[in-house]
């Protein structure tokens, strides 16, 4: 039993006189029950980048931006992943597979793990007997424009790229190998053994390349430097990226069934983090899946989740995870609280798992963000990061394909298309029928298996990119309005004089604040 919790957790009882005021203050209480009184500002400007908002999402990672996006089907597969990592956060990608279908799963990650480098360790490879029609088609598979062509002793021969195989459609072209098309070796610049990113870019400016194949001494593919993952390693400063210069990902498994195959798939490819993720983590069954995990993946940093409560948090931490995720029912497609009566309110659960668990492991609060304003309550309750779901649906970046419903114009009466996409909770009934793979099923037996979510139609939007920065100069905002010049400042200053901050707000006042 890991002894994180007993060694620094507040025993409520003892709790100092702060805390027990934040208790006292969010019993029965979410994010439209509170404003923070503003304070004198410190900043010139509510500049994002210069404002810290770095966070732990879990004991040993870090983030930038205090963004998750939710293991949910409709919301987190690797084109959100992506935008959120190279804005600073993070994306968990959901395990709405069917039992069994672990590839997809994997294949999301690798396709994040893939998007940036530092130097491409493992670049894709293509045989210099392959055809050009199997060079097209690894690159269409693999999503990467680049090949390096290698014989049968993986050195390397030449680089074959998307631009090398834009005119080949002839039937009789792509018959022929792929030497006939590559750049071959003796045309590229090649650097033999390690180089730093520094003199790779030096090089690569100098000889005006844009890639650097890596070789040893009898010309063995080692590795691959690109001219757009150093130009996106510069750019995006804040990105979420591990040691290589990847991108990190996390991925969500159950707690039953094949959620130890699942995670070793994981694990394989790169994963940076899992989440054991059920409705209840406070539970038998949470404690046997993490107790298996733990035996398999000692060293595997490991969020679970959910729980809201004092008891739920305290079982979760003594497990030895390295992070909780906080949420019972305030989820926007959620409706474990209408079907069961349980549950937590966010702000209440944040501030009693927070109290539970002392500064030992992080906290994600998940769900119930609705406006920008709520990231900072979530934060400043408790949460070190905040985990998003309907906030990002219908961007471009979810999963799912676009439907045109007719929707009718008040002011003309005229019906027009309006093109949406869906959200739904992952305990709906849509859900649970596709992981389940009951097609066939009668809804009724569907029903008993006890669906505590929602499906909606979401008007499509643009992208999450710009959704995601505008939190982020709100939460800066929030920061200067705060009184402090961090994140982490403001989240201390409200911890040591809660009652400076909080205003409870009376029926009128939140209809004044909240409701437009
Ligand atoms: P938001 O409010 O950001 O919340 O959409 C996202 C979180 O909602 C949870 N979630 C569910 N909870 N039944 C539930 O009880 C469901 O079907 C469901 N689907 C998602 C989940 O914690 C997610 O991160």
């Amino acid at each position: 039993m890991d002894t994180r919790v007993s060694d620094t957790t507040v025993s409520l009882d003892k709790a100092d006189t702060a805390t027990k005021h934040l208790l006292d203050a969010v019993r029965g209480c979410t994010f439209d029950d509170f404003l923070f009184a503003p304070q004198f500002s410190v900043l010139e400007r509510r500049d994002p980048t210069t404002i810290d908002l770095t966070c732990r999402l879990s004991e040993h990672l870090t983030l930038r931006r205090p963004i998750v996006s939710a293991n949910m089907d409709t919301v987190t597969r690797a084109p959100m992943a992506i935008v959120q990592a190279e804005e600073g956060g993070i994306g968990i990608i959901d395990r709405g597979f069917k039992p069994g279908d672990i590839e997809p799963q994997v294949r999301e990650v690798e396709i994040v793990k893939r998007t940036q480098h530092g130097v491409i360790a493992d670049p894709y490879t293509i045989p210099l007997t392959a055809t050009l029609a199997e060079a097209g088609a690894a690159m269409r598979r693999s999503r990467v424009g680049t090949l390096a062509v290698v014989d049968g002793q993986r050195r390397l021969k030449g680089l074959l790229t998307e631009r090398d195989l834009r005119f080949v459609t002839d039937d009789r072209l792509t018959p022929a190998s792929v030497d006939t098309r590559m750049t071959p070796i003796g045309k590229l610049v090649v650097h033999e053994g390690a180089i730093s990113i520094d003199d790779a870019e030096r090089l690569m400016v100098e000889r005006k390349v844009k890639k650097l194949p890596l070789v040893d001494r009898h010309g063995t593919l080692m590795g691959l430097i690109t001219a757009k993952d150093i130009l996106k390693q510069k750019r995006q400063v804040f990105a979420t990226r591990d040691d290589h210069g990847r991108l990190r990902v996390g991925a969500a498994i159950g707690a039953k069934g094949d959620y130890l195959e699942r995670a070793a798939e994981l694990v394989r490819v790169g994963v940076d983090v899992i989440v054991i993720d059920i409705a209840h983590g406070h539970s038998v069954v949470m404690a046997r899946a993490i107790e298996e995990f733990r035996k398999r993946f000692d060293a595997v940093e490991l969020i679970a989740g959910n729980v809201g409560t004092v008891d739920g948090a305290r079982f979760l931490g003594e497990r030895g995870v390295n992070a909780i995720k906080v949420g019972i029912g305030p989820g926007g497609g959620c409706t474990t609280r209408l079907t069961t009566s349980f549950g937590v309110p966010q702000l209440q659960a944040l501030v009693e798992c927070r109290a539970a668990v002392g500064d030992a492991i992080p906290l994600i609060a998940d769900g119930g963000i609705k406006r920008h304003g709520s990231i900072a309550e979530a934060l400043l309750f408790g949460g070190d990061s905040v985990m998003l779901g309907s906030v990002f649906a219908g961007t471009l970046e979810t999963p799912g394909d676009v439907v045109h419903k007719p929707v009718l114009l008040p002011e003309s009466q005229k019906a027009v298309k309006v093109p949406f996409k869906v959200l739904r909770g992952m305990a709906s009934i849509e859900a649970i029928q596709d992981r389940l793979d009951v097609e066939d099923a009668d809804i009724l037996d569907l029903q008993a298996l006890g669906a505590e979510g929602l499906e909606v139609s979401v008007p499509v939007r643009g992208s999450a990119r710009p959704i995601f920065q505008d939190m982020i100069k709100h939460l800066c905002s929030s920061v200067s309005y705060g009184g402090a010049s961090s994140l982490g400042e403001l989240k201390q200053r409200f911890w040591t004089r809660p009652e400076r901050y909080l205003i409870r707000l009376s029926p009128a006042a939140r209809r004044e604040s909240y409701e437009r």
